[in-house]
């Protein structure tokens, strides 16, 4: 596997790439690679020829009391795990690279409402970061796929909404959650967590799984659904930011007529913020 950490010389080693006839697939990330990353990796095997990584923690998408500067950086091992998964190239580019006249001065790319909803709402400037970056990732790496977690399902959909109105190149692909044997969806940010919180992390997930049961079983009142999820978090010991039953393609609030739809909570345990979504399709029930 090769690391790149020049936009110039990226470019230069997938036009050879392309020159040869071979597919590309982007696999963007922000490093700290655990295995839910990784199954996107080998996902990636099976859409194209070539897999190229990028490991960036984008400053744009962190808001100004988060955690960039304690994000976890572990370049060395992400390459060995990359290595092990034979992923081709790595781009690993640095902030000055990325953003040249830094990030106050960067054109950015917003994709309104769906930004402003869910995470949006308590990460204002979040998915604007995003945006920008992915928008960036796939200018410099023009992939014929690019694959993403649905852990950030929310994220998801906004790439997707920017890839589509801006004719960005590649088909945008979502992998499953991958997660611990407690259920808890794997994320770099579960390093944070303390002993007590780890036991009682697994409960995000818990407490969506009863809800998704409830809409299975015929409960139509999704107001009493997210409440009831919400008062578990809380006896739990999170702070739940919200728990919302939505429409899983438009990502609006579920009517009780839909039946494709997602159940997407986010909720802090001490400073550390956490999320966690469930797909619910409920055509088979009616
Ligand atoms: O999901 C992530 O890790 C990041 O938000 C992404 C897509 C790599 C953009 O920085």
């Amino acid at each position: 596997m090769e690391t790149i950490h020049s936009i110039a010389q990226t470019r230069e080693a997938l036009a050879a790439v392309k020159a040869r006839g071979d597919t590309v697939a982007l696999v963007p990330t922000m490093g700290n690679l655990h295995e839910g990353h990784l199954s996107l990796i080998r996902h990636a095997h099976t859409l194209a020829d070539y897999v190229v990584a990028s490991i960036f923690v984008n400053p744009l998408q962190f808001g100004p009391n988060e955690d960039l500067d304690s994000y976890p950086r572990t370049l060395a091992e992400d390459t060995d795990k990359l290595q092990a998964e034979k992923t081709d190239l790595l781009f690993a580019p640095s902030a000055k690279e990325m953003y040249p006249a830094g990030t106050s001065s960067q054109t950015e790319v917003k994709v309104p409402g769906l930004s402003a909803i869910l995470c949006g709402q308590s990460r204002p400037t979040h998915f604007a970061g995003v945006a920008t970056v992915v928008c960036k990732l796939l200018n410099i790496v023009s992939p014929d796929v690019s694959v993403f977690g649905l852990k950030d399902f929310q994220q998801l959909i906004i790439i997707r909404t920017m890839a589509e109105d801006l004719l960005l190149p590649g088909e945008i692909v979502g992998c499953p959650i991958v997660r611990e044997s407690t259920g808890l969806a794997m994320s770099s940010r579960n390093n944070y967590l303390d002993e007590k919180e780890s036991n009682i992390a697994p409960m995000l997930n818990q407490t969506i799984r009863a809800a998704k049961s409830a809409l299975e079983s015929g409960n139509q009142d999704h107001a009493q659904i997210e409440n009831e999820a919400t008062v578990a978090l809380e006896k739990a010991g999170f702070v739940p930011d919200y728990v919302s039953i939505r429409n899983a393609r438009s990502l609006e609030s579920a009517s009780p007529g839909d039946s494709d739809l997602v159940i997407l909570a986010a909720a802090y345990l001490g400073k550390t913020r956490l999320i966690d979504n469930l797909q619910v399709n409920l055509s088979a029930n009616r």
